[in-house]
């Protein structure tokens, strides 16, 4: 019997690359960098199964130039934007994420921003490497302090329960918003409480945004909610980048709204707005929430069982289709 097509858009780590070998004939794009649009519809054709990244749009024109064996598409990520699962679910294609692994990684980037921010780590770094370091000022780079501080998270998943989790040490209050708010007995052993997002963004001194990328949640921060917040507050982003109008937040930024921001990930990536690249009061990281040897490798192996088991027929247990 010929083995499955697998087309993968980009080298992930071997462990999972291992997996997909034993029962399908796999094909690596060799591409240095995201595969470009005009050669995907060829790399994709008859394919049986895709397994891509968050940086590969998959729409219907991509499904219908991978034409009609195709069952499965396994995105290496857990949001899942970048693919138009209606009309895979139309096409009786299956979609598939790796949510889990990636919670604990991504909480630890949250925070590795939120303190590089409030405690202006960049900053300083960048004072030293440029031989302007003349020993210990009283007025040098001070920042913010993050213990007994109000921490609002927008968005209260995996990942926003994880960040919550890390706030303890901290003594901070925790309060988040999710339009399905978690149970009170969640609540009370993780000590947080749930509000509307006006009261989020008015009473948080850091507030960190742990949605996924819907109609729904696009620009949901922007100018009006910007404004609400506190002069002295931080916003934080690990999710993704079109939740928060860019342009409104440079504006905020420039302007004094709101003290600083910390972010992963752009609303046009990796395109960023340039006068965001100029401000002091911001700390930019390339998208690497997930960016952990054993995450990634985790993320592998995850996204490789999701493809083969939609492959044998089965359900895979990460499947997004509704
Ligand atoms: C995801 O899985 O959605 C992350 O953004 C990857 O780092």
């Amino acid at each position: 019997m010929t083995k499955p097509r697998i087309f993968v858009t980009r080298l992930i780590p071997q462990e999972g690359l291992e997996i997909l070998k034993e029962c399908c004939h796999i094909e690596v794009s060799d591409h240095d960098g995201v595969i470009p649009r005009s050669l995907l519809p060829e790399k994709v054709k008859d394919s049986d199964g895709l397994l891509v990244l968050l940086t590969d749009m998959i729409d219907k024109e991509v499904m219908i130039a991978a034409g009609k064996k195709l069952r499965v598409i396994s995105n290496y990520a857990v949001g899942y934007n970048n693919i138009d699962v209606v009309e895979a679910t139309k096409r009786g294609i299956m979609v598939t994420n790796t949510p889990g692994v990636l919670t604990e990684t991504t909480a630890d980037l949250a925070w590795a921003l939120l303190m590089s921010i409030a405690r202006r780590i960049v900053e300083g770094d960048k004072l030293v490497r440029a031989g302007k370091f003349r020993g210990w000022e009283p007025m040098l780079l001070l920042g913010t302090d993050i213990y007994e501080a109000t921490l609002g998270l927008i968005g209260f998943g995996r990942i926003g329960q994880a960040v919550a989790r890390r706030a303890t040490g901290f003594n901070l209050k925790v309060i988040y918003y999710d339009k399905e708010p978690v149970s009170p007995n969640i609540e009370k052993e993780l000590k947080v409480s749930c509000v509307n997002l006006d009261e989020l963004l008015r009473k948080s001194d850091f507030i960190s945004v742990h949605v996924p990328l819907t109609e729904e949640t696009f620009h949901l921060i922007g100018q009006e909610e910007l404004n609400m917040m506190k002069k002295e507050s931080y916003l934080i982003n690990t999710a993704r980048g079109p939740i928060i109008d860019e342009k409104a937040l440079v504006k905020a930024l420039k302007d004094g709204v709101i003290r600083g921001a910390a972010l992963d990930v752009f609303e046009n990536e990796p395109a960023i707005e340039q006068e965001l690249m100029a401000l002091d009061n911001v700390v930019i990281v390339p998208h690497i929430g997930s960016a952990s040897y054993r995450t990634r490798t985790k993320m592998a192996i995850m996204a490789a069982k999701n493809l083969i088991s939609a492959l044998k027929g089965e359900r895979p247990e990460f499947l997004v289709n509704p």
